[in-house]
């Protein structure tokens, strides 16, 4: 039988809380999604540096967006609203940046100290709009482990 949500959350939070450094809980968060999530195409995450998001590890095709300003592409956006941005249809949003040609749907799920911007969880997927609720909820609970593993500044 598949995995639930309920359990790779669960199995997420074992992993994250026992990565020596929020690199390494990165790391695992983003191979854990990648291999249990059949439809996420690409999984990666974004560490803000200044005025930039700087993507850190992920899997799936390399993308050309290593650096993303704040005012530019979804990715931009999720972190100036500092709330999850689903986009059903890629190309019916002019905000997109695309990375690969196959990508359909996106979800950004910004990691949040307080209103402080860490930085964000970024998943595409080959797929119309496969990003619902669950998918959500899921993501916003990893971004939240992830935030505790983040360096006090
Ligand atoms: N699509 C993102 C850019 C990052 S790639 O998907 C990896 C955006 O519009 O910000």
């Amino acid at each position: 039988m598949a995995a639930t949500y309920d359990d790779i959350l669960a199995g997420l939070r074992l992993t994250i809380e026992a990565a020596p450094t929020h690199t390494d809980a990165i790391r695992l968060a983003v191979s854990s999604l990648k291999n249990q999530m059949p439809d996420y195409a690409w999984v990666g995450v974004y560490v803000l540096e200044g005025e930039e998001l700087v993507l850190g590890p992920f899997l799936g095709k390399p993308s050309p967006h290593t650096r993303i300003s704040l005012d530019a592409g979804i990715c931009g956006a999720a972190a100036r609203t500092k709330h999850t941005i689903i986009v059903d249809d890629v190309d019916t949003d002019p905000r997109y940046l695309a990375c690969s040609l196959e990508t359909r749907s996106e979800i950004v799920v910004p990691i949040l100290r307080g209103s402080q911007v860490l930085g964000e969880l970024d998943i595409d997927s080959d797929k119309k709009a496969a990003f619902g609720a669950a998918d959500r909820d899921l993501l916003e609970a990893v971004a939240a482990l992830l935030a505790r593993k983040f360096p006090l500044e």
